[in-house]
C-alpha cells in the first residue's frame, strides 16, 4: 500500500478535517493520541496506516499539494482561488462556509458601482485585482496586507477591502457592511496531480469514503 501525505490548513478547518477523516477510519489510534496531547508538532504520522498528517498555513496548502510535499490537501476555496495552482479539487466538504465580500462603509455603496481607481486592501490579491477587472471592469490599485484588513476603509488607508465574512461580526462592529458577494466559500478537498494517477487506488478510495460520509451528514 503507498503512503498517503495530508497537507491540512491549520486551525479550525484542520479539527474538522480531522473529524471527519476520522469518522472515515483514515487516521489511526496512534495519530489520534499523538494529536491529542496538545504537542506543538506539525507532522503526524502512523507507519502501519502509511498516513501522514502535517498542518501548514492555509495558503501555503495549495504550495504543498502542487509540489507533491503532500499528496493530498484540505483547504479553503478562499486560498485556492488566491493561489491558483493546478491541482485536482475532488470534494466540497461543506465546513468553513463563508463569503468571499467586498465590503466598505454604508455610504460607498454609490461609489463602488460608479466609480474607478480604487484603493482596495485585502489578503487576497489576485482574487480582488480579478473581480474588479472582470466583473466591474475597473481598475484598483490593490493594497496588500497581513490581516485585520477592516482597519483599512477606518483609518483610510482604502476605500474598500475584500475579505472572507463568516458571521459578519467584524464588519459589524467596525461600522462596515458587505457590499457585493464575490463567491461563497468552504472546504475542500484538492489532490496533486501525479498522485491522483501514481496512487490512484489509494486516493480514489478515501473520496469515494468521504463522500459517502458527506452523503449522510447532509440528509
Ligand atoms: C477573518 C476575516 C475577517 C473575519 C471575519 O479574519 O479576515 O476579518 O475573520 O469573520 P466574521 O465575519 O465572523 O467576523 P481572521 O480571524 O482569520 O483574522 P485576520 O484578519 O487576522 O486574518
Amino acid at each position: 500500500m503507498s503512503s498517503i501525505v495530508f497537507a491540512l490548513a491549520k486551525g479550525r478547518l484542520a479539527e474538522h478535517a480531522m473529524k471527519l477523516l476520522d469518522e472515515a477510519g483514515i487516521i489511526c489510534d496512534e495519530i489520534k493520541s499523538d494529536m491529542g496531547r496538545g504537542s506543538r508538532k506539525l507532522i503526524f504520522s502512523s507507519e502501519e496506516s502509511k498516513t501522514s498528517f502535517f498542518l501548514a498555513k492555509a495558503p501555503d496548502v495549495p504550495t504543498y499539494v502542487d509540489y507533491g510535499a503532500a499528496d493530498i490537501g484540505v483547504a479553503g476555496k478562499d486560498s485556492l482561488l488566491e493561489e491558483r495552482r493546478n491541482l485536482y479539487e475532488v470534494l466540497d466538504l461543506g465546513f468553513g462556509a463563508c463569503r468571499m465580500i467586498v465590503a466598505g462603509r454604508e455610504d460607498m455603496r454609490e461609489r463602488l458601482r460608479r466609480g474607478n481607481n480604487f484603493r482596495v486592501a485585502t489578503k487576497y490579491p489576485n482574487i480582488a485585482l480579478n473581480w474588479f477587472a472582470r466583473q466591474k471592469q475597473q481598475s484598483v490599485e490593490i493594497i496588500r496586507l497581513a490581516g485585520s484588513v477592516e482597519l483599512a476603509p477606518i483609518i483610510g488607508l482604502a476605500d474598500f477591502i475584500v475579505d472572507i465574512a463568516e458571521t459578519g461580526r467584524t464588519l459589524r462592529e467596525n461600522g462596515l457592511c458587505a457590499l457585493e458577494e464575490i463567491t461563497p466559500i468552504s472546504a475542500r478537498m484538492v489532490v496533486n496531480r501525479a498522485s491522483m494517477k501514481i496512487k490512484h487506488a489509494r486516493v480514489v478510495g478515501i473520496i469515494k469514503k468521504l463522500k459517502g460520509i458527506l452523503r449522510e451528514t447532509q440528509r
